[in-house]
């Protein structure tokens, strides 16, 4: 595994599968890795001849420099996991060489990244799309993965290619799941055993969902039924459900009709947990 520092060297690496016309696919990531990390790799090795990923803690999508200080890291475990998924190259920057001195040029999905999420975390989905439009750039890989855990991500992303006319394909890969539903995720270390077992509400609120699609529920009824399954799980605090248009996101009324979004957020003990699923009538 080629463990590359500099743009220069991830380009040369980059040009040598080229020129053998072998294709790249890509995994973004900001380390301290995990199952569901591992499952982007893994989807990467099936559609690309050489995976390549990136780590770095991008600092523009943080809104507050604590949180960008608390990122966990570790360095040698994550290339350790990625050398046992016979992952290629890895693409690990300094920041300065990614923010050069003066840097001003920004992408910004306008509509996608100012709704849901992005008006909680103002400019987070800003921050995403001027450094993943960065890496395109410099690796410009044939496919990239991105995890539907972090689903408003991978539409934003989506759009973002799309608008910008960028020859990659994006690909959402399923999120990873422990046996009982939970879905993986860093924060469930955090979960005492109680609340570890009050967590599958959030999977199964989205199972009710899903059962209940065919009877084409209005939003507001969906959202109630799923307001009270999680009102009657104590020490589950119900943050935020979204109900939107699957692929733009846009708010919808009236019974469900097509492909529909459910973006889940509930609070427990310390953790705020996130999931979705789509859902079709
Ligand atoms: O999902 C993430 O880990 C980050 O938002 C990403 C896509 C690597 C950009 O920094």
């Amino acid at each position: 595994m080629q463990v590359c520092h500099t743009v220069a060297d991830i380009r040369a690496q980059v040009a040598g599968y080229r020129k053998s016309g072998e294709s790249v696919a890509l995994v973004p990531t900001m380390g301290f890795l995990h199952d569901g990390h591992m499952s982007l790799v893994r989807k990467a090795h099936e559609v690309g001849d050489r995976v390549v990923v990136w780590i770095f803690v991008n600092p523009t999508q943080f809104e507050k420099a604590d949180d960008l200080a608390a990122y966990p890291r570790d360095l040698d475990r994550d290339l350790a996991m990625l050398r046992a998924e016979g992952v290629d190259a890895v693409f690990i920057p300094e920041a300065d060489e990614i923010y050069p001195e003066g840097a001003e040029t920004i992408v910004e999905t306008t509509r996608m990244a100012n709704m849901l999420h992005g008006l909680v975390r103002p400019g987070h989905f800003r921050g995403v799309t001027t450094v993943v439009a960065k890496f395109f750039n410099i690796i410009q890989p044939d496919f990239a993965m991105f995890g539907e855990k972090d689903y408003q991500q991978l539409q934003v992303i989506k759009r973002m290619v799309r608008d910008l006319i960028m020859p990659i394909e994006i690909i959402g890969v399923p999120t990873v799941r422990e046996p009982d539903g939970l879905a993986m995720s860093s924060r469930n270390v955090r979960l005492n055993a109680e609340q570890r077992q009050t967590a599958l509400i959030l999977s199964r609120a989205l199972d009710h969902a899903e059962a209940v699609a065919p009877s084409k529920p209005t939003v507001t009824a969906l959202q109630n039924q799923i307001a009270s399954l999680i009102a009657a799980e104590p020490g589950a605090d119900l943050e935020g459900c979204d109900i939107v248009e699957a692929e733009s996101l846009n708010a919808i009324s009236g019974p469900i009709s097509g492909p529909t979004a459910i973006m889940l957020s509930v609070q427990i003990g310390p953790v705020l947990l996130i999931d979705q699923r789509v859902i079709t009538p």
